[in-house]
């Protein structure tokens, strides 16, 4: 195998990974958190021990499997190569996409490995205090919004790299504004849609 194959092994691995760990992402923020405002806590005790966890376990280790085959696609196309190195050529070339693309993605991992999942963890094994779990869910759910919105932009940085033209400052800002923005509308509507057939 040579080295654009195995590139494209990668890329392959990345992208499923990615859609393995956004669409749980999208199906929390999107589906779940209107389900849960629906359910009675009976019907919470039936459905959520069975449903968290297996959806969380996709979550996470897609979240995993994409930051760590992202940072081998770094290694491979920018680190060593003597024009892109590092992705830090001139301010305004295309390659610095996928230094803000990453940046956002490795916040959301870290996100995901050091809050969502310990404290969803946490509130399944029953071990935060009745009185503290308000405050438990809220701390998941906020994290887990952060995410959805990072994810806008973030996805932008990984194509733009190789498929959008230049970098600069007003590129960046059309990129928050559209990518936040997109999840603010797809956040706004995911409370009103889809609760009839
Ligand atoms: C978590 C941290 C992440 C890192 C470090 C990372 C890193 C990278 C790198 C280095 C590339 C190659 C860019 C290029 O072709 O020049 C890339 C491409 C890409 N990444 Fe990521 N990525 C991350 C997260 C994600 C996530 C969450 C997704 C969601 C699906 C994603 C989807 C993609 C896509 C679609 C491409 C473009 C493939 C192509 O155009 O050939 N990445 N990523």
């Amino acid at each position: 195998m040579n080295m654009s194959n195995l590139q494209f092994a990668f890329r392959w691995l990345h992208v499923i990974a990615g859609i393995t760990w956004i669409g749980h992402l999208y199906f929390f923020n999107f589906v779940n958190v209107p389900l849960q405002g629906a359910l009675d806590d009976a019907a919470k005790k039936a459905v959520n021990p069975q449903l968290q966890p297996r959806a969380l376990w996709w979550f996470r280790w897609g979240a995993m499997v994409t930051f760590l085959s992202g940072l081998v696609l770094y290694a491979m196309i920018y680190m060593w190569d003597p024009v892109l190195g590092f992705g830090m050529t001139g301010l305004r070339s295309p390659s610095h996409w996928i230094l803000m693309g990453m940046l956002f993605g490795a916040i959301m991992w870290f996100n995901v490995w050091f809050i969502i999942w310990p404290t969803n963890r946490k509130i399944l094994l029953g071990q935060v205090p009745p009185d503290q779990l308000a405050a438990a869910r809220a701390k998941a759910k906020l994290f887990s919004r952060t995410n959805t919105y990072l994810s806008g932009p973030m996805l932008f940085g990984m194509l733009g790299a190789s498929h959008f033209g230049t970098h600069g400052l007003k590129g960046v800002l059309a990129v928050m504004i559209i990518g936040f923005g997109g999840m603010w509308v797809a956040i706004f509507h995911s409370d009103r849609v889809g609760k009839t057939v």
